[in-house]
């Protein structure tokens, strides 16, 4: 039995689908009975329902799971300590196996939330299981959050400068390397960057979204202040705010990408490059 935490959101439900198709057994670990039944659907064996903040919930999810496959909630102020503690109810309840959904350069101190995970990243290297690391770039379905406006106003907003250069990568491949990442125990104890192919600017998103809707698309820069004030008002948390602005202030300094080798070699074919993903997904 693979349990995956966060399996509810959009990187767990594109994860336990791909693992279903190939015929895994799948316990998926949510927060609501509706989020349950919508990951029964999605062929999931199992669902637990609990929260990372409560540990019997964290033991009972484990229990009898011969592998993890973790996926934190994007942004979490407790990203650290919900790692621990799964690591400690894993450790409890016997799991042979541990792999973690961290970030493309964990490393970057700059952005809090990639701190955290090379911390948790840390902690796997002590707990004694075998672990797997996992280090998507930012996914190409982020823009799909853009799409009212390109497709209404024809504008592509962004938070940082339209020269930034970003290297997407499809949640469709990470989730199929990622099921080869959680089925093949041979594959153990790697660090794998999963980067698509292409570096893009944000000029060259737009041009590409405009070529894909046959009508003008352009980029605009909306101010970081501007920005975070739309964010606070629609009610998003301190915590998040300040690590978004932190990560767009990065992304505009030094952009952010990495090498597509690792993912090529997994998938056994090239990454999907944006135009395909505008193909399949616009
Ligand atoms: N987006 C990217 O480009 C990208 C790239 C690389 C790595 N990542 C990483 O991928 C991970 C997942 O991101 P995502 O956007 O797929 O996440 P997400 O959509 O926010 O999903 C997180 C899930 O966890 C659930 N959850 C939240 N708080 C919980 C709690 N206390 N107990 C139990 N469940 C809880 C959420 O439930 P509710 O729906 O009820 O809130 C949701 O179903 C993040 O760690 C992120 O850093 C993202």
């Amino acid at each position: 039995m693979i349990l995956v935490t966060g399996a509810a959101g959009k990187t767990g439900q594109a994860v336990v689908r791909s693992l279903v198709v190939q015929g895994a057994a799948v316990r998926a670990f949510v927060r609501t009975a509706e989020q349950a039944t919508t990951l029964l659907a999605l062929g999931a064996a199992e669902a637990v329902v609990g929260t990372f903040a409560t540990a019997d919930d964290l033991v009972r999810a484990c229990t009898g799971a011969a592998t993890i496959y973790h996926i934190c909630p994007n942004m979490h102020p407790d990203e650290l300590q919900i790692g621990r503690n799964l690591l400690t109810a894993a450790q409890q309840a016997g799991v042979a196996r541990f792999v973690y959904h961290s970030v493309l350069h964990p490393q970057v101190e700059a952005m809090a939330h990639h701190w955290q995970k090379v911390r948790v990243e840390e902690l796997l290297f002590q707990a004694g299981l075998a672990y797997t690391i996992v280090q998507p770039a930012a996914y190409m379905q982020n823009v799909l959050a853009a799409w009212p406006a390109v497709m209404s106003e024809g504008i592509y907003r962004v938070p940082y400068a339209a020269h930034t250069r970003l290297g997407m990568v499809d949640l469709a491949d990470v989730a199929a390397a990622v099921t080869r990442l959680v089925l093949e125990p041979a594959l153990d104890f790697g660090a794998y960057e999963l980067a698509g192919s292409e570096v893009l600017t944000q000029d060259e998103v737009a041009a590409q979204m405009s070529a894909w809707a046959g009508r003008p698309v352009h980029c605009e820069v909306v101010e970081r202040a501007e920005w975070a004030a739309a964010a606070r008002l629609r009610g998003m948390n301190d915590y998040t705010v300040t690590t978004l602005l932190a990560m767009f202030e990065y992304y505009e300094q030094h952009g952010f990408w990495g090498s597509p080798f690792v993912l090529t070699h997994l998938l056994g074919r090239e990454p999907t490059t944006f135009g395909e993903f505008l193909a399949r997904e616009g």
